[in-house]
């Protein structure tokens, strides 16, 4: 992944278009910023490390899609990438997520993507493996004991006096991970023959719905105490589990997915762990972005505010970070010189002056988001590929209804909305979605009792379901 070409600021601004309509400016600028880190690579090592980045500093009112944009931007930014808010973090001392965590959650990130890239590397040879594995599941060898003596008692005895433990008598289900199913039992020509036979359907993907019964390691449980134990650069869910033994349990499940548990178990077990963290450690110090949503929150503003002591505190805790600075982590210890960090917020009440101002010295360049403009709300309803008007339609379909918006009716909407923003209050694109679902909801109601079949939205539909309210401020205020 590293010497993977990334996608160009214009490429980048292109798939973000296929979300977010409108706000030019933050989306070149956000793509600037995410090449950038491409670009410094390409330099000679010793200016890399003089060359640190332009934070950005997303300003502009609520609902115009900044939070989108970040959300967009973790599915195609192919780095690590963390999204959190700030609002979330409390003064170190106090209870709640202390800041580093946003590192360890990025490094943790990144620590999944390396894992990922390694096991897509090596699955070839782990599926021919396991495949392997599942064909002898599939069809069985004989079991020892049982050629031996019929009646279990006596065998158990038996067994006992020749000195085999326990353990290995009662555990017939040979199918760990690791051991082979064929180590108890004998395997005759008419198995080995079977066999082939079993496996060429398997090849042809005949199979995958036969049920197998596997022995699989418990699933890791990721315990409150590792972010706590993180912070001291302690695995600790890794210590507990080099020091138990492993849990096993047994499941019988189809052979899709039995073989999908065993790839993984098999996986786990073949790659080298120190390096797989090595590599997310580097691609965090090089290439990981930090998402920080509700940024204004943590700005004093108005200085009535009882809880400004406090939120100037989560700025200086921030401030080292985005400094620069060692972070401990689980995995190993994190330098967050080079992390990108894009900070967000509305900033109705407070300005970004009223931040610390080392913290302001540190998102040099700012991006204003605009107001949506009516025109804006008809692409947004329509044009995105997960458009509001697409999802009713995706989810009317459960119920057997076609539904279309005629052109006109979705500009009434618009129109609605807009205005009721100006009314009452501007909540941005997030007034769409109380309109459309009050305009929606007697289909959404009568939709699965009724059959409704062909169902067209229209301008007067629009009008005769939301008209009154709107018109009336007191009542919209509290329902749209
Ligand atoms: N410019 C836009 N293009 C497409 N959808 C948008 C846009 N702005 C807002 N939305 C929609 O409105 C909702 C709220 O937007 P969001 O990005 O969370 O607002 P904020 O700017 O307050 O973070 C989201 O569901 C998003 O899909
Ligand atoms: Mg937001």
């Amino acid at each position: 992944m590293d010497t993977l070409t990334p996608l160009t600021p214009k490429q980048i601004v292109a798939q973000l278009d296929n979300y977010i309509i409108g706000q030019t400016d933050a989306k070149k600028a956000v793509a600037i910023a995410l090449y950038n880190r491409y670009r410094r690579m390409q330099v000679p090592e010793k200016l890399q490390q003089e060359i640190t980045p332009k934070n950005l500093m997303m300003i502009g009112p609520t609902g115009v899609g900044k939070t989108e944009i970040a959300r967009r931007l973790a599915k195609i930014v192919n780095a690590p990438f963390v999204k959190v808010e700030a609002t979330k973090f409390t003064e170190v001392g106090y209870v709640g997520r202390d800041v580093e965590s946003m590192v360890r959650d990025l490094v943790s990130m990144a620590v999944s993507m390396v894992e990922k890239d390694k096991f897509d590397e090596i699955r070839p040879e782990v599926r021919r493996d396991v495949d392997k594995k599942l064909v002898k599941l599939l069809a069985p060898g004989v079991k020892k004991e049982q050629k031996q003596n019929n009646n279990d008692f006596m065998s158990m005895l038996n067994n006992m006096q020749n000195g085999q433990n326990l353990g290995s008598i009662f555990n017939n289900n040979n199918d760990t991970v690791d051991s082979d199913p064929d180590s108890n039992a004998e395997v005759t020509d008419e198995i080995r023959n079977r066999r082939l036979s079993v496996k060429e359907q398997l090849d042809k993907g005949l199979l995958e719905d036969e049920e197998v019964t596997i022995k699989v390691e418990e699933s890791k449980k990721v315990g409150p105490m590792d972010d706590q134990m993180g912070q001291m650069g302690l695995d600790m869910s890794g210590m507990m589990d080099s020091l138990m033994p492993k849990k096993t349990i047994t499941r019988t499940l189809p052979v899709k997915e039995a073989r999908e548990l065993l790839i993984q178990q098999e996986s786990d077990k073949r790659v080298d762990h120190d390096e797989i963290y090595q590599r997310a450690i580097e691609l965090t110090q090089n290439k990981g972005i930090i998402f920080i949503d509700e940024f204004d929150k943590i700005a004093a503003g108005d200085k009535k505010n009882s809880g400004e002591v406090s939120r100037e505190g989560v700025q200086r805790d921030i401030l080292p970070i985005v400094e620069g600075s060692r972070i401990n982590t689980k995995y190993g210890p994190v330098d967050t010189d080079h992390i990108l960090f894009i900070a967000s917020g509305a900033f109705a009440e407070s300005k970004p002056s009223d931040l610390i101002a080392e913290l302001q010295g540190r998102f040099p360049i700012r991006v204003e988001l605009n107001d949506l403009t009516e025109e804006d709300f008809i692409q947004i309803l329509t044009k995105p590929d997960n458009a509001l008007t697409k999802q009713y339609v995706a989810l009317t379909r459960a119920d057997g209804i076609h539904l279309t918006f005629t052109k006109e009716s979705v500009e009434e909407i618009a129109k609605v909305a807009f205005e009721l923003n100006n009314s009452n209050q501007n909540i941005g694109a997030r007034r769409l979605s109380t309109v459309l679902e009050k305009i929606l909801a007697d289909i959404l109601y009568e939709g699965p009792d009724m059959q409704m079949g062909d169902i067209t939205i229209t301008r007067e539909y629009v009008h005769e379901q939301v008209g009154k309210i709107a018109a009336d401020q007191d009542l919209s205020r509290y329902i749209l």
